[in-house]
C-alpha cells in the first residue's frame, strides 16, 4: 500500500484530516514534524532559534527523502516541506499526495498568535503572501485536492471519495 502524504499550509487541517484517515484505513500517522522534533530532541520552535532555518529545511529533505522509501503510512507534512520544489521528486515517489485547500482567512483566524510555529510570528501581511507563493506548489505536486473549508467530517469524506476514486 502506498503512502498517502497529506500537504498544505500552517492550519489548513492536516494533521487532523491524517490522524481521521489513519482510523478509517487502519494506516499508522506519521507528522515530519513530531518526526523531526524526536529526532532533534527539541520543539520546531527551539530548531529554529537555535538552528535556524535551513537547518530545519534540511531535515525536512532527509526526512522526505528517507520516507519515499517506505509505505504503508499516512504523512502529514509541515507546511514548508511541500512548497520546496526540490523535495517534489521525493514526495511524488513517497505516495499519493493529497493538497487539503483551505482560505486564507480560515487560516488566519486559526493560526496568528500561535508560538508554536515560529513563521506566525510575522504579520498578517507576510503570512497572506507566502500563502500566495506557496499555493501553486502545493497544487502542483499535490494528486488531489481537497477543499477544507466545510466541516471536519465532510472533508473526511471528501478525502476519502478522491481516494477511492484514484485508486480506480
Ligand atoms: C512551517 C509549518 C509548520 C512547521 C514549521 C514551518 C511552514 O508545520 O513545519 O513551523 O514553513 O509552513 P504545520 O504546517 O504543521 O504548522
Amino acid at each position: 500500500m502506498r503512502n498517502i502524504i497529506l500537504c498544505g499550509f500552517m492550519g489548513s487541517g492536516k494533521t487532523t484530516l491524517a490522524k481521521r484517515l489513519s482510523e478509517k484505513l487502519n494506516m499508522p500517522f506519521l507528522d515530519t514534524d513530531e518526526e523531526i522534533s524526536k529526532q532533534e530532541g527539541k520543539s520546531i520552535t527551539e530548531i529554529f532559534a537555535e538552528n535556524g532555518e535551513a537547518y530545519f529545511r534540511t531535515l525536512e529533505t532527509e526526512l522526505i527523502k528517507r520516507l519515499s522509501n517506505e509505505e504503508g503510512k499516512i504523512i502529514s507534512l509541515g507546511g514548508g516541506l511541500a512548497a520546496k520544489t526540490e523535495n517534489h521528486t521525493y514526495l511524488k515517489k513517497a505516495g499519493t499526495v493529497i493538497f487539503i485547500d483551505c482560505p486564507v482567512d480560515k487560516i488566519l483566524y486559526r493560526i496568528l498568535g500561535d508560538s508554536s510555529r515560529p513563521l506566525t510570528k510575522t504579520g498578517k501581511e507576510e503570512i497572506i503572501n507566502l500563502y500566495n507563493l506557496r499555493r501553486p506548489l502545493y497544487q502542483k505536486v499535490a494528486d488531489i485536492t481537497i477543499d477544507s473549508s466545510s466541516s471536519k467530517s465532510n472533508t473526511l469524506r471528501l478525502a476519502l471519495e478522491a481516494l477511492d476514486n484514484i485508486e480506480k
